[in-house]
């Protein structure tokens, strides 16, 4: 048994100073949305190239407020990825926008760029195309090429980039600088490459976007005179629209700029403990990991293997529970978007449009991937994964 008592799929790591930076914070006179917050906003911006960013306190509630700030409505279509958490999704059915699923290409989990091509092209008599990639597992879209896929200049571009933080496209921009897209979001939960407990943020190139996020983030409340309807004055504000309190604190923002300063570090791990997990499996039969091709550019969140249970007569329960039994936690991203209830009430029953996303559900299994995770441990869990899936 390994030293360590747990090896679960994700966890964040905090060190002295990270603590040092939250609790000068909290001495602070503000403690919520202030200087550290804005100093936040624009180091990502500056990290990823994009002009702005606006943080929010989730990265659910980023996606939220991208959706609302694109103006979504219920003639609008939204083409995206099933391999996704729900949130992807959840924003545009908040707005009552329709979510239109591709099928996936197995050697990234991403959505298949010639069915989104296919979807996106698709005339509407009203409403408007949005593409919504996924950047799973932090491997990169190609977005220059989807880009060139979208004849419709209306077509609407936000990137879910909560798996993202630190990737680069393969022209070497970084995820985040919005090159190809009206928005990106990210998400800093704790599973995440960088955290800030819970938290997200849009980044965007637009200042009539970015004007409007900081609007929907705090209430509607507008107090900029340029933008008052009445008379400025020191106490006075407008409030534009209804929307909620989506703000995000000094004490998170403290977090994230110190864990900004290690974000090399974290990538950097998190692709080596990749590359032995990728040795090792090598030659292991009916167990593959996603191409390599992306090994230089994706800031992985997270290792998903695919093995073929069958061939080893084994379910994944039986595997997945004695793994547990070992110490190791793993999971399984995704469950198709479209099994859950809400949606198979909504859209009925998809399973068979999406064969690759099926053929992969059936596979999928995330290992351990975490800054503080160590070579040995990798090794540890390829031999006991080994081990189990041999045994008869
Ligand atoms: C792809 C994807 N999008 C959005 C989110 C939502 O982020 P958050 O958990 O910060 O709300 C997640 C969270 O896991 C995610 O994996």
């Amino acid at each position: 048994m390994n030293s360590k008592n747990f090896l679960p799929y994700a966890r964040q790591s905090i060190d002295s100073s990270d603590v040092i930076a939250v609790s000068e914070a909290l001495s602070s006179d503000i403690i919520t949305r202030g200087a550290r917050v804005e100093y936040f906003e624009e180091s990502v911006a500056r990290y990823t190239g994009a002009k702005y960013g606006v943080a929010f306190n989730s990265g659910t509630s980023a996606l939220i407020a991208a959706c609302h700030v694109a103006d979504l409505g219920p003639h609008d279509r939204v083409v995206t990825t099933p391999n996704t958490f729900v949130a992807s999704v959840g924003a545009a059915v908040h707005r009552e926008a329709n979510p239109v699923f591709v099928d996936i290409d197995r050697s990234s989990g991403n959505c298949d760029l010639e069915q989104v091509e296919h979807n996106l092209n698709y005339p509407l008599s009203r409403g408007k195309n949005i593409f919504l990639p996924v950047h799973f597992a932090g491997i990169p879209v190609d977005m220059a090429k989807a880009q060139m896929m979208i004849k419709n200049p209306d077509t609407l571009v936000i990137e879910d980039a909560a798996h993202a933080f630190g990737s680069m496209y393969s022209d070497g921009q970084r995820v985040g600088s919005c090159a190809w897209s009206d928005m990106t979001i990210f998400s800093f939960h704790p599973a995440k490459t960088l955290t800030t407990g819970e938290g997200g943020m849009v980044m965007t190139n637009d200042s009539n976007l970015h004007h409007r996020l900081k609007r929907f983030r705090n209430n509607g409340i507008e107090r900029d005179p340029r933008y008052l309807e009445g008379e400025p004055n020191p106490w006075y504000y407008e409030v534009q629209e209804i929307t909620g309190n989506y703000n995000f604190t000094e004490l998170q923002a403290a977090l994230g700029l110190s864990q900004l300063s290690r974000i090399e570090k974290f990538i950097e791990k998190r692709r080596k403990l990749t590359k032995i997990y990728r040795e090792a499996f090598q030659d292991v039969p009916h167990v593959k990991m996603f191409s390599a091709e992306f090994d230089k550019q994706a800031a992985y969140h997270l290792c998903v293997v695919q093995i073929d249970f069958g061939a080893y007569n084994k379910t994944r329960r039986d595997v997945i529970e004695e793994l547990k039994r070992e110490g190791i936690g793993p999971q399984v991203h995704y469950i198709p978007v479209y099994h859950h209830p809400y949606f198979k009430r909504k859209m009925g029953d998809l399973s068979s449009y999406f064969p690759q996303m099926e053929a992969y559900y059936q596979q999928a299994l995330t290992l351990p991937l975490y800054y503080e995770l160590e070579e040995s441990d990798v090794r540890y869990i390829v031999d006991v994964l080994k081990t189990i899936l041999t045994r008869k």
